[in-house]
C-alpha cells in the first residue's frame, strides 16, 4: 500500500538521510522491514534494532538479499536498549516515534548511547503547524492509534528536546509540517557528564 508514497517521496528522503551518515558506528532504531537497508552506506556498520520479531524476520530477508554483511539487526525496545553507553556515532530513525510508546524515554536512551560528539538524524512525521489541521490530527489520533498503532499528532520536535538533545536543524519536507528531517546533537553538557563518568 505504501509503494507510490515510498517511490515518490519516501525514496528520496532516506536518500537524503543516509547520506549524512558517516560512522563507524551507526544505530537504526525501529528498522522495521528494512526499508532502509538499501540505503544504508557501504564503509559503516549499523546496527538496526526493533520491537517486533515479524518485522525483524522480514528485514533479515531483506539484508540477505542486499548481502551487506556489516549490518546487525536485533530485537530490543529503544525505551530499555542493552548497549552501554556512548556506544555509536549516528543513530537514526524513520517514522518510527510516531510509535514507540513513550517516545522522550526512547530519545533519552538514545542520548545515553550515542558517543560525546554523536549525531541524531530522524525522518519523522507529525502534527502540522497548521492549528486547523493540527486540531483535527489531534481529535483523530487515538482512534487511528487503536486502529494501527501509529500516533499522528505527536510533537516530535518538542520530545526530541525534552529528552535532552540540542537541536541542529529541522527540515519541513512536506505537508505543512507533518514530514520533517531533524537533526541533533548532544549537548555539551551532557558530554562532560559522560566524560566525567567515564573517567
Ligand atoms: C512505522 S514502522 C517504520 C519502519 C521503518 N523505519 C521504515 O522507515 O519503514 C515503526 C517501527 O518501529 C518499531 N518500534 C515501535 N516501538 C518500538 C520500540 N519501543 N523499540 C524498537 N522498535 C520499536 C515497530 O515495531 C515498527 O517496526
Amino acid at each position: 500500500m505504501e509503494w507510490p508514497v515510498e517511490k515518490l517521496l519516501f525514496k528520496s528522503w532516506r536518500e537524503k538521510l543516509w547520506s549524512r551518515v558517516r560512522g563507524p558506528e551507526v544505530l537504526e532504531i525501529g528498522v522495521g522491514t528494512g526499508k532502509n537497508i538499501p540505503y544504508y552506506p557501504r564503509d559503516v556498520r549499523v546496527t538496526g534494532i526493533d520491537l517486533s520479531s515479524g518485522m525483524l524476520k522480514n528485514a533479515k530477508k531483506l539484508l540477505a538479499q542486499d548481502g551487506n554483511d556489516r549490518v546487525t539487526l536485533k530485537e530490543m525496545d529503544a525505551q530499555n536498549m542493552s548497549f552501554p553507553d556512548d556506544t555509536f556515532e549516528e543513530v537514526l530513525g524513520t517514522f518510527v516515534f510516531c510509535s514507540v510508546p513513550d517516545p522522550v524515554l526512547g530519545l533519552e536512551e538514545a542520548l545515553r548511547v550515542i558517543k560525546p560528539d554523536g549525531k541524531l538524524y530522524l525522518l519523522e512525521h507529525m502534527r502540522a503547524k497548521n492549528k486547523i489541521l493540527a486540531a483535527l490530527m489531534k481529535t483523530l489520533d487515538a482512534p487511528l492509534h487503536f486502529l494501527i498503532g501509529v500516533h499522528i499528532a505527536r510533537r516530535t520536535v518538542d520530545n526530541v528536546e525534552a529528552a535532552g538533545w540540542e537541536i541542529l536543524k529541522v527540515e519541513e519536507l512536506s505537508c505543512n509540517g507533518i514530514f520533517r528531517l531533524i537533526e541533533a546533537r548532544k549537548p555539551l553538557s551532557k558530554m562532560k557528564e559522560s566524560s566525567n563518568q567515564n573517567r
